[in-house]
């Protein structure tokens, strides 16, 4: 078999999903996780989905010999690398944790990437590389200042992958700037199930609809916004999946580094999601005010034009569609994966 695609991270949230797209789409996805943060049971959940599964490696990115064997053993074509830490809170505390994960394993995975020729990779990058006091909405030129180490571990790899298209053009690299990725998909056989406490928006909103928790917090309700809560550009996790294909395709006509911000371009604030998921889940949702979340900025939104022009991608998914999923997952789900 050919067309195959090693998916870093591909247990979990982002990876599970794309692995659904790919599979439909005809690829041949490789999952290699080493289950810190996810279940093996997303991997069943694809299976219902998709009828049959990836292939599935359980292991470290950061294990050198492991992605040469895998490397060697599988006409490898193409690599997503979604695996990483991706806590805000636990990298200020533990930066070094997260330098050392998420830089130092991307290392490993580039250095045998490059020993075995395979040359074409999609990364995922975050919106929390832009500067927050940039002009709003980001585009990919925006300037950029994470002001947390998780997103400077972000942008240290964006840096490195720069690095190796600057002196090799037989490299393409598609770096993908997620904004809020939200849902589940639509059969609520995969959806995300952080082993963590989850500190996002929508999973917390569904946790107390479905009576996990007793209320909500709202992190400030006295920003320079409408109605004085954050915004944030909500995406399906569906799109951004399907945004992954679009990039690989783009990839195959074209060399080099790209970068593309993966968001709706729609801002959507803290009191109308919560507004709208009343409204799907039927539950009360009760809220309190807290003071503001440190490091949190107003308002966060993409210009997606880019990836509408170059991938000719388009989000399909509104904000009542990702709270319908992401409910139907967390209903049919009230545990997780468990
Ligand atoms: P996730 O934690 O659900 O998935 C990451 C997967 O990687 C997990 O299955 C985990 O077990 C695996 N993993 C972690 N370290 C590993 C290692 N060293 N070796 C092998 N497997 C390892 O996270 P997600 O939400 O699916 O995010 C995927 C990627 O997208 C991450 O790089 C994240 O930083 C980025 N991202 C996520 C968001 C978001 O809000 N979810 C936003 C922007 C960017
Ligand atoms: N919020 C609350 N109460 C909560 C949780 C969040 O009011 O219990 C508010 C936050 O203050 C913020 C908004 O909801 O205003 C969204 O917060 P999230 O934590 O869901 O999302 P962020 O935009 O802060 O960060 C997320 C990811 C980052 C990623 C970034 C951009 O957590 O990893 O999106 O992609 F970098």
């Amino acid at each position: 078999m050919s067309n195959y695609v090693l998916v870093t991270g591909g247990a979990g949230y982002i990876g599970s999903h794309s692995v659904v797209a790919l599979i439909e789409a005809g690829y041949n996805p490789i999952v290699l996780d080493n289950f810190s943060n996810s279940s093996k049971e997303s991997i069943s959940g694809i299976e219902k989905i998709c009828g049959a599964g990836p292939v599935v490696i359980e292991g470290d990115v950061g294990n050198s010999s492991l992605l040469m064997n895998i490397f060697s053993s599988y006409n490898v074509n193409s690599v997503l690398h979604f695996s990483g830490l991706k806590s805000v809170e636990e990298s200020t505390a533990e930066p070094l944790k997260y330098y050392s994960e998420n830089v130092g394993s991307s290392l490993s995975l580039l250095r045998a990437m490059q020993e075995a020729k395979v040359q074409k990779l999609i990364f995922s990058s975050s919106a929390t590389v832009y500067n927050p006091e940039s002009q709003l909405p980001y585009t990919e030129k925006s300037p950029t200042k994470p002001i947390n180490p998780y997103g400077q571990t972000k942008l240290c790899i964006e840096q490195i992958l720069h690095g190796l298209a600057d002196v090799n053009p037989k490299w393409r690299i598609g770096i993908l700037r997620y904004f809020n990725p939200v849902g589940a998909h639509p059969s609520g056989h995969i959806g995300e199930d952080p082993k963590q406490q989850p500190n996002n928006l929508m999973p917390l909103i569904m946790q107390t609809a479905v009576g996990r928790r007793e209320k909500l917090l709202i992190y400030g309700d006295d920003y320079d916004t409408p109605d004085g809560t954050c915004i944030r550009d909500y995406i399906h996790v569906s799109d951004l999946a399907r945004g992954h294909l679009s990039a690989l395709r783009y990839l195959d006509k074209h060399e080099g580094l790209h970068i593309w911000n993966l968001g709706t371009g729609k801002g959507t604030s803290v009191q109308e999601l919560i507004k709208k998921a009343r409204e799907v889940t039927g539950a009360e949702i009760k809220t309190e005010i807290r003071p503001k979340r440190s490091g949190d900025s107003p308002e966060a939104v993409a210009d997606p034009k880019k990836a509408k022009d170059e991938l000719l991608w388009h989000p399909e998914y509104s904000i009542g569609n990702m709270c319908a999923d992401h409910w139907n997952w967390q209903r049919q789900n009230p545990d997780g994966y468990q």
